[in-house]
């Protein structure tokens, strides 16, 4: 068959090329479209004919079931029913947009599209050609991505065309899709929301309009040979280019001395921009290291050009997890076939956070999981244990007042210290270094035996200790959890809370360059949180 191709350019046109590609899907075609995410595979939801084409063409097992696409609010209640509350601001928020929901069907909905089960997944995609191509149509579309199934999911029409050309009747050039990872695909069918795929609305997103949201253990692990998976897509390899990918799990020197070590294991890396030229071996980039929005873009992209070069056997940088990162690791973790490498030299991984963040209680959990941990407080408190040489100085400083008979007043001492900037500063001149250097021996100790090592330190960035560490993690609480954590565990309340958050607003604004963000409170499954960076 002959795949026509529309260029979607001048408005006149526009209207009339609309028309012609709605008539062909009104048809019985095949149609792919640009959306967003990434271009989608289109037809008439309600001709069994035409849906059977789509999983042809595809090559797409019958038991993978189809989005429904639609351009009009009132579809969504008429496709579903028993919509919990929340459905409504959810859509409303987030659509048109990167986002399917999962619901309940109606009867009438055919189940050559949903794979015979009784919910059905609908979204409303951004890119406004193809909303108007629907509402001409005047059917839901379904649409599964454009490409054959196992590849990586196509971005621009060219890879449309590398994949359909001939199979389909017609493609519609939109241009590159913006974000360039699949939508966002949420069950709303059962009682708590779950996260079936994650993409460009993040899980923080979905948890600020949801309230809690189970992720499913599908995203980021392989599913178990009889486990049933939720979605059933979850089960097909995915994304795969033909090199093989390993995700490498530690830092960029260890990934860059792992390449320089194996260069008969790997012939090339996926690595970020701007660690292209550090590269021992030919490689491709995909986006940038603190920006998951450009990874996502490039991602599917940067897999079909790993081909393009000959990649036979690569070793893959491991993203952040956080915000739009999760769904780009969800992606690449299946085009690897869930394949990791880990460093060879154990890692350390630094870890701080304001007062009442819950640093100390996220260490517990990692020391129970087999980490050692060096703790900069416990370092400082025996720095300044009764009677000792830095105690001394400290009360030349600041006067005998903070200590009584050669015992520190802790609470003097944070009175005093913490009372204006100047002060801050001359307690950290004299204490950083000190505590550097000490928690330096511990790490390297650590280190030396073999053991992986958490560096739990309040002020990590001030005092230049996340130079030695290869991963850098801010535990996030919102200000009125972390009071009432200090209310609680210190007894200290507002004023003098605030007091201490002021003392570490340097550390905040440093520890924006850190490698992940976990989130301690209780909109979020810390064990979720925990196992996206651990
Ligand atoms: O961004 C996107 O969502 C793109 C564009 C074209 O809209 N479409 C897309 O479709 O990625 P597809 O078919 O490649 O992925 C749909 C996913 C599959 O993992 C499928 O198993 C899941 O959604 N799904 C569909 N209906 C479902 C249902 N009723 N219950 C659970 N999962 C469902
Ligand atoms: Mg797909």
């Amino acid at each position: 068959m002959e795949t026509k191709i529309f260029h979607i350019t001048d408005h006149k046109r526009q209207k009339e090329e609309i028309k012609v590609v709605a008539k062909l899907l009104k048809d019985g075609e095949v149609v792919a479209l640009p959306t967003e995410t990434v271009y989608g595979l289109a037809a008439n939801c309600f001709n069994e004919e035409a849906v059977k084409k789509i999983f042809e063409a595809k090559g797409r097992p019958a038991d993978n079931p189809l989005i429904l696409h639609i351009s009009d609010f009132d579809d969504l209640e008429r496709l579903t029913k028993d919509l919990p509350p929340n459905t409504i601001k959810l859509v409303t928020h987030c659509w048109p947009g990167p986002l399917t929901v999962i619901l309940k069907k109606e009867s009438f909905v055919p189940d050559i599209v949903t794979a015979g089960l009784d919910t059905v997944a609908v979204r409303m995609p951004s890119n406004r050609v193809t909303r108007a191509i629907i509402e001409a149509a005047r059917v839901p579309l379904a649409a599964p991505s454009a490409n054959i199934s196992g590849f990586p999911s196509p971005t621009s029409a060219q890879s449309v065309i590398d994949d359909m050309d001939t199979r389909i009747a017609a493609i519609v050039d939109g241009g590159e899709c913006s974000v360039g990872i699949e939508s966002t695909v949420v069950s709303l069918a059962g009682k708590t929301p779950m996260l079936l795929r994650p993409g460009a609305v993040t899980y923080e997103r979905l948890c600020e309009l949801l309230g809690k949201v189970d992720i499913h253990p599908a995203v980021l692990n392989p599913l178990g040979e009889d486990e049933k998976a939720a979605s059933p897509g979850m089960k097909y390899k995915h994304y795969s280019p033909s090199a093989n990918l390993s995700i490498f799990t530690g830092s960029l020197s260890q990934f860059t001395e792992h390449l320089a070590n194996h260069p008969d294991e790997f012939d090339s890396a996926l690595c970020f921009e701007e660690e292209k030229e550090l590269m021992p071996v030919k490689c491709v980039g995909f986006g940038n290291e603190n920006d998951p929005l450009s990874q996502a873009k490039r991602l599917f992209d940067a897999l079909r050009e790993l081909d393009d070069i000959n990649a036979k056997n690569v070793l893959v940088r491991l993203p952040s997890k956080g915000g739009v990162g999760l769904g780009v690791c969800n992606r690449l973790f299946r085009a690897a076939g869930f394949t990791f490498v880990h460093p060879e030299r154990p890692t350390v991984t630094g870890i701080t956070g304001l007062s009442g963040s819950g640093k100390s209680y996220i260490c517990e959990i990692l020391k129970n999981k087999g980490y050692s941990i060096v703790d900069a407080d416990e370092v400082s408190r025996k720095l300044t244990k009764d009677g000792s040489p830095m105690l001394e100085k400290i009360a030349s400083i600041f006067g005998a007042k903070i200590t009584l008979g050669g015992v520190l007043n802790r609470k003097a001492l944070a009175e005093t210290a913490f009372a204006n900037e100047e002060n801050i500063k001359k307690l950290n001149e004299l204490m950083h270094p000190e505590i550097a250097k000490i928690c330096k021996r511990k790490v390297t100790a650590e280190l030396k035996k073999g053991n992986n090592c958490i560096l739990d330190a309040p002020l990590l960035f001030t005092a230049g200790l996340d130079k030695i560490c290869d991963v850098t993690v801010w535990v996030n609480a919102p200000e009125d959890v972390r009071l009432a954590r200090l209310k609680k565990r210190d007894n200290i309340y507002k004023r003098e809370a605030v007091k201490r958050f002021e003392a570490q607003k340097k550390e905040e604004e440093l520890a924006r360059n850190a490698d992940y963000i976990l989130n301690n409170y209780k909109e979020y499954d810390l064990n979720e949180e925990i196992k996206k960076i651990f």
